[in-house]
């Protein structure tokens, strides 16, 4: 693949001291120690992780087709370069304390701070650096609204037809028991937040958030859900340290990808589709410790003696 020179590194021969830490951390290996000693190009196909930049002693490097800093405007605390001491102990107990909220002040949140969570979203790994990320922030608790109302009716459908045996029936002839599955584990529960969110208006979808960010991912990118489900891990755990609220709705996504509509009210392309949402707001509970979780499932390999064992 050839690629626009443009969107390649530069190296400035007068501030590069030829250390070469950018060869050494180049995953294209685009960049060579020449035989005088100078870091030159040799390659075109760049993937463009600014590595190079990033562990450049002297700042020889540019990569003026990348952003550097997150340019926050909302989110206070942080120096432009990012450089803020977090100890270890600081960052585990704020995993640990971050909680799925479902219970939201009617506080709204500024749009600003949506831009900024969703900034520090991106800076999740992404396979091949492909960043293929696309985040839809709905700021106003009425489009909230919106997309809970277009989703409730995706599920009345659902329901109408999971609640047919007939056709529960036939759908399992051809091999496939997801409808019945859905009728024993599902129905009842979405039966009855259909008819509160009907009758008063009990929001169980989004719990009550004043807004919401959708992480959607272009379909040709190399890993798009795993991308999406990082930045939104980054979003959820940025916002908590803010004292914000966030709760995954994974019923949404489940929805949108059997119904096109959500993605058409959300303005998304053909080929992007979305991973994660997030209800975002300020938590109207505090929980005041974490909570527990089940014993880890771990094993250690040893896969080179398991070979030796059977050769
Ligand atoms: C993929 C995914 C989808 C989820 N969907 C929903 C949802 O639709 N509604 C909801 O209230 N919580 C949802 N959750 C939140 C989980 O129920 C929650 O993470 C889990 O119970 C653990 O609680 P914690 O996040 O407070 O640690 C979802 C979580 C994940 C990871």
């Amino acid at each position: 693949m050839t690629q626009n020179p443009e969107s390649l590194p530069t190296i400035n021969h007068e501030l590069c001291i030829s250390c070469g830490s950018c060869v050494a951390v180049c995953p294209d290996n685009i960049l060579e120690t020449d035989t005088s000693g100078r870091i030159v190009i040799v390659a075109v196909k760049c993937m463009q992780c600014g590595h190079c930049y990033a562990v450049c002693p002297v700042e020889a490097v540019s990569t003026p087709f990348l952003e550097n800093g997150l340019n926050l405007v909302s989110i206070p605390g942080l120096h432009t370069d990012g450089g803020a001491e977090v100890s270890t102990g600081a960052l585990v107990h704020m995993m640990q304390q971050r909680r799925s909220c479902r219970i939201f002040t009617a506080d709204p949140v500024d749009v600003s701070l949506l831009e900024d969570l969703v900034k520090v979203g991106t800076t999740a790994p992404s396979g091949t650096n492909s960043q293929g990320w696309k985040f839809v922030l709905l700021p106003r608790r009425e489009d909230v609204i919106e997309l809970g109302t277009i989703t409730a009716d995706y599920y009345r459908r659902l329901n109408k037809k999971a609640a047919n045996p007939a056709l529960r029936f036939m759908v399992r002839l051809f091999g496939n028991d997801a409808l019945g599955h859905y009728f024993r584990t599902y129905y009842q529960s979405i039966e009855e937040g259909l008819r509160e969110w009907q009758e008063n208006g009990a929001d169980r979808l989004f719990h009550g958030a004043p807004a919401a960010i959708v992480v959607a991912g272009d379909t040709s990118s190399s890993c798009p859900a795993e991308d999406a489900l990082l930045a939104s891990q980054n979003i959820l755990l940025v916002a908590h340290s803010l004292g914000m609220g966030t709760c995954l709705i994974g019923f949404v996504v489940e929805a949108a990808k059997r119904d096109r509509s959500i993605n058409v009210a959300l303005g998304l392309d053909i080929n992007q589709k979305i991973y994660s949402v997030i209800a975002v707001g300020y938590p109207g509970i505090e929980f005041v410790r974490p909570a527990g979780r089940k014993p880890v499932s771990l094993k250690i390999a040893r896969l080179g003696q398991e070979q030796m064992r059977r050769s």
